[in-house]
């Protein structure tokens, strides 16, 4: 913990039944409210704090991302959302989120120099990916095969070595496109595309999913500016499941490359990364505009939850989410589609729940999940490669949060406590005597 985290302010916790008082120092962060340090809660009152989903426990100190739920604020190292969507692209962000400052012109060429370097995966691969079923559903094929990078490039996991960690970190990044390219053509039974060096990131990663070995294939520059955002919008979001998990993964002293794969596991869950194949799939179920109202009911009955809204954190507009919305409308008009029934149904189930009273009062608003899918439908990637996108673009902020967290000299094992409501202590009784 820095010494300038430290103020002068405490809080008392007194015990009750005993009388015994223990102070707490109060710690305060560049911006946000201040923190007790309860480290010595147990040594001090004997006692554990009981908190399910962490709504009020910080379970790390970080310099990389901040956000202000209630302001709808998401900052990288300092420059918000806004700014880094709309001047900066995903290399550069990439650098930023890993080093903490924006790279000058000779770093940012050399890192993107490295980055289209590593884009190739080893070609053992593509042997490994044939044990998989065609069938199988692409996040599934990633978590094993990202595991399992840890077997192909295994000098990068010695995680003492900030040479190896920064060589792991520039992998992951390169690869994850790639990788995530591959998982899609298995699944449709084409060749896999190698990277191409002359292409940026967002392009190659397009490329290597549309293009086929029998002829050329042009990029869309206005789908790969829509794309590079894209990643941008999701590349780290301080410590929510995924993040956490690639943590508490990392604090036993795993590989990165396990590290990543347990992060990918977690992120999978529709109430996380795979919110935005779940909101597809409500828009279909809900089928036609008539329909929302007795879907909205439904929310209210709590037999139906409003997929791509809610948020632990944000109490207010998602700030992603905003310019998720102006670009899913670049690139529907991009791709002359003029009228498009899903986006026509998402536009009006927001104002309907904006609106309303339900979801005034829980503070529910659109997060980033509501309209990727509808972007990336029209984009013509499939919806069970929705979460699969979400992987690849949070991969740098997932690496950036597993090495301040391997530098960090404080770092311990994570191993929460609980509350336990098991059986007392009791005899084991013989089977033959049980009933
Ligand atoms: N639809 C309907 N009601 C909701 C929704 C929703 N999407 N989200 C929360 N609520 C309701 C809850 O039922 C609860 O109501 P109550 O007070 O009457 O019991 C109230 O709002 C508070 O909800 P919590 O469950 O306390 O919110 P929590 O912070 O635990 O959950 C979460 C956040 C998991 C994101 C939730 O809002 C959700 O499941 N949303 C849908 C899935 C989704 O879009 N996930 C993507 C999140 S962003 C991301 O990971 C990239």
């Amino acid at each position: 913990m820095p010494a300038d985290s430290k103020t002068n302010e405490s809080v008392s916790m007194i015990d009750n039944t005993t009388g015994k008082k223990v102070d707490f120092p109060l710690l305060t962060g560049t911006e946000g409210p201040k923190v007790i340090d309860i480290r010595t809660l147990y040594s001090g009152l004997g006692f554990f704090t009981y908190d399910p989903g962490y709504t009020s426990t910080g379970s790390t100190e970080s310099k990389i991302t901040y956000i202000d739920g209630d302001a709808g604020i998401l900052r990288h190292r300092g420059y918000s959302i806004e700014e880094l969507a709309e001047k900066s692209d995903y290399m550069e962000t990439c650098y930023l989120l890993l080093h903490g400052e924006l790279p000058t012109s000779a770093q940012k060429e050399d890192f993107e120099n490295t980055i289209t370097r590593h884009t190739m995966v080893h070609d053992q691969m593509n042997n490994f990916f044939r044990g998989f079923r065609r069938d199988a559903h692409p996040m599934a094929v990633m978590c094993g095969v990202v595991g399992a990078m840890a077997a192909f490039y295994h000098d990068s996991t010695d995680i003492t070595d900030p040479h190896q960690r920064l060589v792991a970190s520039h992998r992951l990044i390169a690869k994850m496109p790639t990788i995530a390219a591959m998982t899609y053509k298995y699944s449709i039974g084409q060749p896999f595309m190698y990277p191409r060096n002359d292409l940026d990131y967002a392009e190659n990663f397009l490329y290597m999913m549309f293009a086929v070995p029998c002829e050329a294939y042009k990029v869309n520059p206005v789908l790969s500016k829509a794309m590079d955002r894209i990643f941008i919008l999701h590349a780290d979001h301080e410590q929510n499941a995924s993040t956490s998990t690639v943590r508490l993964a990392g604090s036993t002293g795993a590989n990165p490359f396990a590290c990543i794969a347990a992060g990918i596991a977690s992120l999978w869950g529709p109430a996380h990364g795979g919110a935005n194949e779940a909101v597809l799939a409500m828009l279909g179920k809900i089928g036609t505009k008539e329909n929302i109202p007795a879907f909205i009911q439904k929310v209210k009955d709590k037999e139906e939850m409003l997929m791509g809204f809610g948020h632990r954190v944000y109490k207010n507009y998602d700030p992603r989410a905003k310019i998720m919305a102006r670009t899913c409308h670049e690139v529907l008009s991009e791709l002359n589609i003029k009228n498009e029934p899903l986006l026509d149904m998402a536009i009006e189930m927001e104002q309907i729940a904006l609106n309303d009273k339900y979801f005034v009062d829980r503070k529910l608003y659109p997060n980033v999940d509501f309209y990727s899918g509808i972007i990336l439908k029209a984009m013509g990637i499939p919806v069970s490669m929705f979460t699969v996108l979400f992987a690849v673009a949070r991969t740098v902020g997932w690496i950036a949060q597993w090495s301040e967290l391997i530098a960090d000299p404080a770092q311990k094992i994570g191993r929460p406590r609980q509350l336990y409501t098991g059986a007392a202590p009791r005899n084991y009784a013989p089977l033959h005597l049980r009933k």
